[in-house]
């Protein structure tokens, strides 16, 4: 039987380009993709040349019937979808600029549930997608407002979704974050001092007392996208060091 197929959506960095890693160990053909291009060149030199690379923003439809196009030449399939590219932005309500509001809701929502569409007539049956949400979506935080609406979108849409696509055996579930050291905070406009300051809030908010690895959420999203939960789907499972249930 050839390797399975994943397609990792913001696969150049953090937690994408770990599950990238991760996949690629236990014997699956990854593709990537990602828009900076200095963060691309960067994961084409770190990313094991197996890994396939492709520039696509996932705010443009276009760009993502190219990934789609380009993995139906060289793959012919797909069996794991994982819709993982987001940004994070934090302001105050009364600060909010329509065209962050716009950049968080093309990215985080709107990217995520195309890419799924598009994707769709090539992926398998009994494939899996796998959406990252964020433990955010449910929880609150000063300047998170949008962030968090866009990350309730996503999850409020695994159900449906699950059910919708159960005939062709397909799962959709949906793996949270707490906070993990990626730098994605560093991208979301808060100035350095409000940035430690936030960083140590957040800790003492965990109750296992740090920050997750990429890796700790890569091995979810592996489980999730193998046979090993193949009973699993609508679900969202929150890896968060507690971070989740605490109050
Ligand atoms: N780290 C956390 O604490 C945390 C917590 C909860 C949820 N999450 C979520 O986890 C996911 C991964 O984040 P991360 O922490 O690993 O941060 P990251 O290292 O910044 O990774 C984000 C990935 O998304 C890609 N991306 C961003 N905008 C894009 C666009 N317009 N088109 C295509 N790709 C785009 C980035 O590529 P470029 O560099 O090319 O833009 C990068 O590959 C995000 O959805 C994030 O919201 C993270």
């Amino acid at each position: 039987m050839p390797a399975p197929v994943a397609l990792i959506t913001g696969g150049t960095s953090g937690i994408g380009k770990a599950t990238a890693e991760l996949l690629h160990q236990r014997g699956y053909r990854v593709i990537v993709t990602g828009q900076n291009p200095d963060t691309i060149a960067a994961a084409e030199k770190s990313l094991p040349e197996q890994v396939v690379v492709i520039r696509a923003d996932a705010r443009s439809l276009s760009d993502t019937d190219r990934v789609v196009e380009e993995i139906r030449e060289r793959f012919g399939a797909l069996d794991v979808l994982f819709l993982n590219a987001g940004i994070v932005r934090s302001q105050p309500v009364g600060a909010f600029d329509e065209a962050t509001f716009d950049d968080l809701v093309e990215v985080d929502f709107k990217g995520q549930f195309f890419t799924l569409q598009k994707a769709l007539p090539l992926l398998n049956d009994g494939g899996s997608v796998i959406f990252t949400v964020g433990i955010g979506a449910t929880r609150g935080m000063a300047g998170g407002s949008v962030t968090a609406a866009t990350r309730g979108a996503l999850l409020s849409m695994v159900p449906s979704l699950a059910i919708e696509l159960a005939p062709r055996r397909i799962r959709v579930n949906a793996v949270s974050p707490g906070p993990v050291d990626t730098g994605i905070w560093a991208k979301a406009g808060l100035p350095p001092e409000q940035l430690e300051m936030a960083a140590e809030a957040t800790v003492s908010r965990v109750p296992l007392g740090r920050f997750g690895t990429s890796r700790e959420i890569a091995e979810v999203v592996a489980f999730l996208a193998s046979d090993a939960a193949g009973y699993v789907t609508g679900e969202n499972i929150a890896v968060s060091g507690g971070a989740g249930i605490s109050t």
